[in-house]
């Protein structure tokens, strides 16, 4: 039966058994069609390293992770400084420390085997619905209906739902559930997923290539483009700061434990001051003529950052906040202070 461009599993799963995009985590549809299955640790761990973040950008720490930690035990054993220091750089800090106390938990009460229903995953730290329906149906082809930003725009479009986000949140999940086949369900999680990144996407969706083309309601009306419609949002503050990059003369640098709760919870940093609307005042952590860099600029979820960097260099004395560590680990540090790092280097 031809059902090209008509809305169905069916249609979107030929289109992914042609294009599928490779990742490292992934069994292709291919391999999956012989037999192989996805390590269930392997589709945990990608699946929150990609939450705000992108493929891209998360498949080089996926590959360092299950280098150094096969194993979900492996990684429960991992010193927490270790693991943190691995993060480094994929933001979202409250992440790496759920998947810490998730693998310690699948470690010492499920002998390192993931449950296989959403209602036992949800119990795990950092695994909400999304996530919990992603391993059920990607890891252990259980159908479960899987629904991300990208799925919610794509059913948005193809049923021309005007109804703004988040208000019609629970409606594109009917409408995801009643695509979701009992039929390879994992394959189509992703497959759905894979047309909200690489044809229907945010801003120029590829109408002409799509496999739901003929039944896309948004596209017969022209809307594709504009649809999810979003209740008009706040819009983001800027933040401002200062951080001050001490270099003593021995090489090592001057860095700051962050608190475990709250933004880039437990990761290391330059010494500063808050972050706030207003410039607040600003004592160095320690005596030392400091120069002005310039500012370095960074989006969080909320707010923007304009973060003014004073950088001190030479033989300096004790420190009133931080303590003094290895240069090397300044390669390690969250984006933000990367910059900030950068920026005091000249580069
Ligand atoms: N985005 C998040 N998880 C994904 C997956 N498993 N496949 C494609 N895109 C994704």
């Amino acid at each position: 039966m031809r059902d090209e461009g008509v809305i169905g599993a069916k249609s979107l799963l030929d289109w992914y058994d042609r294009h599928a995009r490779v990742m490292p985590w992934r069994v292709s549809p291919a391999d999956r069609l012989a037999g192989s299955a996805p390590d269930p640790y392997h589709v945990w761990l990608s699946e929150v390293m990609l939450q705000q973040t992108t493929v891209a950008a998360v498949e080089s720490y996926f590959k360092v992770f299950v280098t150094r930690w096969p194993r979900v035990t492996d990684l429960a054993a991992a010193e927490n400084e270790e693991v943190m220091k691995a993060w480094a750089g994929l933001g979202y800090y409250a992440r790496a420390r759920n998947v810490l106390k998730c693998a310690r938990i699948l470690a010492d009460d499920h002998a390192g085997i993931f449950p296989m229903t959403e209602q036992e995953l949800l119990k795990l730290p950092g695994i909400g619905p999304y996530t919990a329906a992603a391993i059920v149906s990607i890891a252990f082809d259980r159908r479960a209906v899987v629904v991300d930003g990208n799925v919610e725009r794509v059913m948005a479009r193809i049923y021309r739902v005007e109804n703004p986000l988040p208000r019609s949140k629970a409606y594109l999940h009917r409408l995801a559930d009643g695509l979701t086949p009992h039929r390879r369900p994992g394959d189509y999680a992703q497959a759905v997923m894979d047309l909200g990144a690489t044809v229907c996407t945010p801003k120029r969706p590829a109408c002409g290539i799509c496999p739901w083309m003929i039944g896309c309601s948004a596209r017969a009306a022209g809307v594709a483009a504009e649809l999810p419609r979003k209740r008009p949002g706040m819009v983001k503050p800027t933040r401002r700061g200062v951080c001050f990059v001490a270099r003593h003369a021995d090489g090592s640098v001057l860095l700051e434990k962050r608190p475990e709760k709250g933004l880039l919870g437990g990761t290391l940093g330059w010494p500063g001051t808050g972050w706030a609307e207003a410039l607040t005042d600003a004592t160095p952590p320690v005596q030392a003529e400091w120069k002005t860099m310039g500012e370095v600029r960074h989006t969080f979820t909320h707010f923007h950052l304009r973060l003014e960097v004073r950088m001190a260099c030479g033989v300096l004395g004790e420190p009133k906040a931080g303590t003094w560590r290895s240069d090397a680990g300044a390669g390690d540090l969250p984006t933000v202070m990367k910059k900030a790092w950068k920026l005091a280097l000249g580069d």
